[in-house]
């Protein structure tokens, strides 16, 4: 039976057992509704949405495909919301009646320009009733906003203007068209939004043309298809074939910073942060006032990073905010276990209990004022910015088992990682299991607490333990904090994390290997429930759960590709949620039915 309804403050409700339904699934006396979905429109002249007659100008106008990151921000004024939503990337074969992947229409490749990159959408609750946790989108108000590859994003740091990032259509390297793929993101404590760009080397084709060795290793390093891309976008713009226009991919990858509330606001690549396949960046103020940010790179044996601000962040100065990640150092980590022997790799706990140890933060690149100052051997700071990855394996980081979320805990500064799976770990050929990756062939994945020197951000030293190793409990290799394995949810797959204000984390799964939905779970970090996993709610018939969102009355998350399986087709979809027909990518808003808070008794 799945725990019940005792657990830590914030986490009292009944787990959801695992399941394989075609709905959002939550606990006994909570109600949910959906906020938005693909296509809903956003501005007043939005033309409604129709999946037979899609157009890329309508696209434009209404909410994106496959949201992924959700942060929600507060409003003046009661029962306002400005929602900032990412548009990781585009499932063709869902959103178009009778798609042809081999022979893409340029009508469909410009939809999908439309429904990548991101969304800015006020919500309110007003006209709700008092115990009411629904929200509305505000459609047509000034704030709204849709960015898409055909939006102007400025590169900013030491690797603007640089000619690594210049091209035929930008021969100045300063203005890139469009962001993609973002996964997940943060907010910062100046309010603003970062996005991370993930799986960025997916839409360019035509690496194999490229005959110098050092420039065809980098594109290897990043994974640029040495062919024609899945999407075929090569063919209808040639910045996405490398044999025109080389450097189009170091363009992107980056962490973008936006400024939600300034709807004429350009943004901004942050390339003092460096270019990998940014899962989403987090901030910590260190306890000087500067500004940390963790970011982990989403893909096996991969690291990772983080950066620290040179100055420090100042209340209400938004101009000065505006510059602080362009200025600092980046690092990358490496993790050292401390028990004696071997890590097996079947999820023996190691000799002295924990899988646990120390870190370093090794220097990658120091930026300031423009310029760029490497830590690397062999690289300029620029080349350190631009090729990050290589930059880490030139310094000895450690390889990780796909990091995802990296997130700071508000108020103890913890950080705490996602790592999602790594099926080739310990497989021949590969690295081993190592303590900070313990389990060979990691199918379920597991979760790093790593806890800075002094609890300092800035620190350049850390101790860390691992809080979960994934899966069902009971299998042997798993492990919950140490919490009783017959009181715990199975979870799988850990991928983006946030907070709840009475500080447990919770957990959102993307790829369930148990045979069940993805969810969202909740863990307690302090007290007696410490590692207790509760199953907050499940997502659709092959959706990912992203996004989430915890407030003390309401939690958010976005459905993620529903209905994405084999043989899944726009005919033939795996899923008719949320309306029947057409899966459609949607935030979904969860709220208890009697209007108290979340998780309380
Ligand atoms: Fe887009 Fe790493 O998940
Ligand atoms: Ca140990
Ligand atoms: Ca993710
Ligand atoms: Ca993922």
């Amino acid at each position: 039976a799945p725990p019940g309804a005792a657990g830590a403050p914030g986490l009292r409700f009944s787990a959801v057992a695992p399941n394989t339904t075609d709905a959002v699934v939550v606990p006994p006396g909570y109600l949910h509704e959906v906020v938005l979905r693909w296509g809903d429109p956003l501005f007043d002249d939005s033309p409604e949405f129709d999946p037979y007659h899609q157009t890329a100008e309508a696209q434009e106008r209404q909410f994106g495909y496959n949201c992924d990151y959700l942060g929600l921000f507060r409003r003046r004024g009661n029962g306002n919301f400005l929602l900032v939503a990412n548009h990781e990337y585009t499932n063709e074969e869902l959103m178009f009646p009778g798609y042809d992947p081999e022979n893409p229409t340029r009508e469909q490749v410009e939809i999908a320009w439309a429904a990548h990159s991101l969304s800015v959408v006020a919500l309110t609750a007003e006209g709700r009733g008092r115990r009411s946790g629904g929200l509305d989108p505000v459609v047509g108000h000034p704030l709204n906003r849709r960015f898409t590859m055909r939006s102007e994003f400025e590169l900013s740091g030491p690797v603007a203007g640089d000619a690594l990032v210049r091209t035929p259509d930008d021969p100045d390297g300063r203005t890139v068209l469009g962001t993609l793929n973002n996964c997940a993101g943060g907010l910062t404590p100046w309010g603003t939004w970062l996005t991370g760009e993930e799986n960025f080397n997916q839409y360019f084709a035509n690496a194999g043309t490229v005959t110098d060795p050092k420039a065809a290793e980098r594109l290897r390093r990043y994974g640029v298809n040495k062919g024609p891309s899945g999407r075929k976008w090569e063919r209808f713009d040639d910045r996405f074939d490398i044999s025109v226009q080389p450097n189009e991919p170091n363009r992107f990858g980056w962490v973008c910073e936006i400024d939600p509330f300034d709807p004429e606001s350009t943004p901004r690549k942050r390339t003092a942060l460096g270019r990998f396949k940014h899962e989403g960046a987090t901030i910590s103020l260190t306890p000087d006032g500067r500004a940390a940010a963790y970011m982990g790179d989403d893909e096996r044996f991969d690291y990772v990073y983080k950066f620290v601000s040179r100055d420090r962040y100042r209340e209400g100065d938004h101009e000065h905010n505006a510059t602080l990640l362009d200025n600092g150092t980046l690092y990358v980590a490496r993790f050292t276990g401390d028990s004696p022997g071997e890590i097996t790799g079947d999820g023996k706990l190691p000799a002295d209990g924990e899988f646990d140890g120390s870190g370093e933060w090794l220097p990658l690149v120091t930026s300031a004022d423009g310029e760029a100052h490497s830590h690397v051997p062999g690289m300029s700071g620029v080349e350190a910015l631009v090729f990050a990855r290589q930059a880490g394996d030139a310094v000895g980081a450690t390889k990780m088992d796909r990091p995802e979320d990296v997130e700071p805990h508000p108020d103890t500064g913890r950080v705490y990682m996602a790592l999602t799976n790594n099926t080739n770990r310990g497989l021949p050929g590969y690295a081993g299991p190592d303590e900070a990756n313990p389990r060979r062939a990691n199918k379920h994945g597991h979760v790093i607490e790593l806890r800075e020197s002094d609890d300092d951000a800035a620190s350049t030293t850390f101790s860390w333990r691992i809080l979960l190793v994934c899966g069902d409990p009971k299998d042997p290799s798993t492990y919950f904090a140490g919490y009783d394995k017959d009181q715990v949810s199975p979870i799988s797959c850990p991928d983006n994390v946030t907070f709840d204000k009475y500080g447990n984390l919770w957990i959102s799964t993307d790829g369930n290997q148990l045979g069940s939905n993805d969810g969202l779970f909740g863990v307690a970090l302090e007290g007696p429930y410490r590692g207790q996993v509760k199953q907050f709610l499940t997502v659709p018939v092959g959706a990912e759960t992203c996004g989430p969102w915890v407030t003390d009355d309401r939690v958010l998350v976005h459905v993620q590709h529903p209905g994405e399986a084999d043989g899944s087709t726009f005919e033939n979809p795996l899923s008719h949620w949320p309306d029947g027909g057409v899966p459609r990518p949607s935030c979904v808003v969860v709220w208890r039915a009697d209007g108290r808070k979340i998780g309380t008794a």
